[in-house]
């Protein structure tokens, strides 16, 4: 037996994020943070999805320019080009492909229904375009390609990984196994993250108030006035409760930036006010953001190892990525090249 055969393959995990708005400390604890220990056990892939986001209109000079941003501020978070598989999705032409194939087995009534396509389409009234509609679509096409097993979903994005699973069993079916009928990764820790201005709402990477949100690239002053402002109750102790949504939010953050427990913290800061927890919440995200955020800096000012890494991540993507498309056309009865 050779050592190869002895080796179980490793399942394919695929994420995708689009580059609007600004990366956020809960799109850090509720994603990015679990990611950076997939990268061993499993064949990561993660993806900017810039032909996702064209579905709203974009200014292109700034939309360039924030693709490039994100595309750093994934690999100064950690995640790594030597691990996992980083690319621009609109880098590897194969997901376009897919996604029009795979309209072909997808029903125009299933799309009509899917609860972000009816918010979206509410909110974007002047621009209910084609790709609004079949976003989900091209979503299936960026998770089959890679034979993608697990996804790591939140729940806003459930709903369109249950259509990928739709669309891949159909095909299946249609044919013979062609696609790898993927699953949603529960990760294990994966605190939600709520506002600190509104925390009863998620923190959002694209609300419009600057005080929301914090980016994991803002300055250390930033961070603090941010967390200074954030929004907490009239009863000034320091306790984790569901009528207390503020203060939790800020334990849960202030928790998972230190490694502390909220047991702890909650012992330690029960009395001494808000405006002392607050400040010192704020200082525990600057040090543990200072190191993304210098690494961040360093890499914006090197470009060239930015697109370096960008086409060698695009380049074994389409490898993986024409295998697939390969096969595709081939069930489907499509001459080939
Ligand atoms: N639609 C996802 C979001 O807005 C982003 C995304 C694009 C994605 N392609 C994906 C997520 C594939 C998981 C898998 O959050």
């Amino acid at each position: 037996m050779t050592e190869q055969s002895n080796v179980e393959r490793k399942k394919i995990v695929y994420s995708g994020i689009q580059p609007t708005g600004i990366i956020t400390i809960g799109n850090y604890i509720g994603a990015i943070n679990n990611w950076l220990g997939m990268q061993d056990e499993y064949d990561c892939i993660f993806g900017i999805a810039d032909l996702h986001a064209l579905t709203v209109r974009q200014v292109p000079a700034e939309y360039r320019a924030r693709a490039t941003s994100f595309f750093a501020q994934y690999l100064a978070c950690g995640l790594d080009p030597e691990k996992s598989i980083l690319y621009f999705q609109s880098h590897v032409a194969e997901h376009s492909e897919l996604a029009w194939i795979l309209n072909c087995y997808t029903y125009v009534g299933e799309m009509q229904r899917m609860t972000q396509f009816k918010d979206k389409s509410a909110k974007h009234e002047d621009n209910v375009n084609m790709g609004l509609l079949d976003y989900p679509v091209l979503m299936a096409a960026d998770i089959l390609l890679y034979q993608t097993s697990l996804v790591p979903v939140g729940i806003d994005q459930k709903q369109h990984l249950e259509i990928a699973r739709d669309i891949a069993t159909r095909f299946n079916n249609i044919y013979s196994p062609t696609f790898t009928v993927p699953e949603a990764y529960i990760a294990k820790s994966g605190a939600k993250i709520a506002s600190l201005q509104n925390p009863s709402a998620k923190m959002s990477k694209s609300d419009p108030d600057p005080n929301a949100a914090v980016s994991i690239i803002d300055d250390p002053d930033t961070i603090m006035r941010k967390f200074k402002r954030a929004v907490t109750d009239c009863e000034p102790v320091v306790e984790y409760r569901e009528d207390k949504p503020g203060v939790s939010n800020l334990l849960t953050i202030f928790s998972v930036m230190t490694g502390r427990s909220i047991d702890s913290l909650v012992e330690e800061y029960h009395d001494t006010g808000y405006a002392k927890f607050k400040a010192d919440c704020g200082e525990a995200v600057v040090e543990k953001l200072r190191p993304v955020r210098e690494e961040y800096l360093r890499l914006m000012d090197d470009k060239k190892y930015l697109a370096d890494v960008a086409a060698k991540g695009a380049e074994r993507a389409r490898r993986i990525a024409a295998r697939t498309m390969t096969k595709v056309k081939k069930k489907i009865g499509l001459v080939l090249a």
